[in-house]
């Protein structure tokens, strides 16, 4: 019903717990892509699991904090974009994303972050966006730059995958000229 054109084909709206059943279809098709890359606990394996992150996201969103948002390519939900952490008082939001394999290489997730952005910066006054990704996710780090993020620095053996410990990137984008991007107002 809200939903904001990411292409010609493709839309953004709210993912919400009654939609625990598609979330849990999408995750069997997103799993082993998405796992390394993403926190444990978002890479559930059925209906229970599904609903739990939506749950977790929509008491989130209640209390002005965590969003989760699908993205849906021919009424196919295909992934999504979320604030992983948003903090008006403390004018700060951290972004993330995952998209099934057969999504990738359109450019979704970009379209899909700048408009997060764009209702952070404009909407809620939200200082600075971050984003943070395993070292070695390439696909995520081209992400980052293309929405113009700086990188500030890795965080040495910060992501544990089973007894591996990677380095976390950090990368940011201010809300002071630094989204060329944006619509004018
Ligand atoms: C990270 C991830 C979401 C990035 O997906 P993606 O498709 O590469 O990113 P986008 O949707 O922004 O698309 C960019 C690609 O589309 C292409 N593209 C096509 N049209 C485009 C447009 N209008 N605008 C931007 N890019 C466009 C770009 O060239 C790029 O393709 P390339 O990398 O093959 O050159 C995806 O790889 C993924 O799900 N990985 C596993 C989970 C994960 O890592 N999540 C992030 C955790 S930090």
């Amino acid at each position: 019903m809200f939903a904001r054109a990411l292409t010609s084909t493709a839309e953004l709206r709210p993912l919400e717990p009654w939609q625990a059943e598609e979330f849990a279809a999408h995750m069997d098709r997103a799993r082993e892509h998405i796992r390394p890359w993403v926190g444990p606990s978002f890479v559930t394996s059925d209906v229970a699991g599904a609903r739990a992150t939506l749950t977790r996201y929509a008491e989130g969103t209640a209390r002005d904090g965590a969003r989760i948002y699908g993205i849906w390519d021919e009424g196919v939900l295909v992934g999504g974009v979320m604030f992983v952490e948003f903090s008006a008082a403390a004018g700060t939001c951290e972004i993330g994303c995952w998209l099934e394999p057969g999504a990738q290489g359109r450019g979704l997730i970009t379209a899909a972050c700048r408009l997060l952005i764009e209702w952070a910066f404009r909407v809620r006054g939200i200082h600075r966006a971050e984003w943070r990704c395993r070292a070695d996710n390439a696909r995520s780090s081209e992400v980052a730059k293309r929405l113009g993020m700086t990188f500030e620095g890795a965080l040495r053996e910060a992501w544990r995958v089973g007894d591996t410990f990677y380095d976390k990137q950090v990368w940011s984008l201010l809300n002071k000229g630094e989204t060329p991007w944006l619509p004018n107002p």
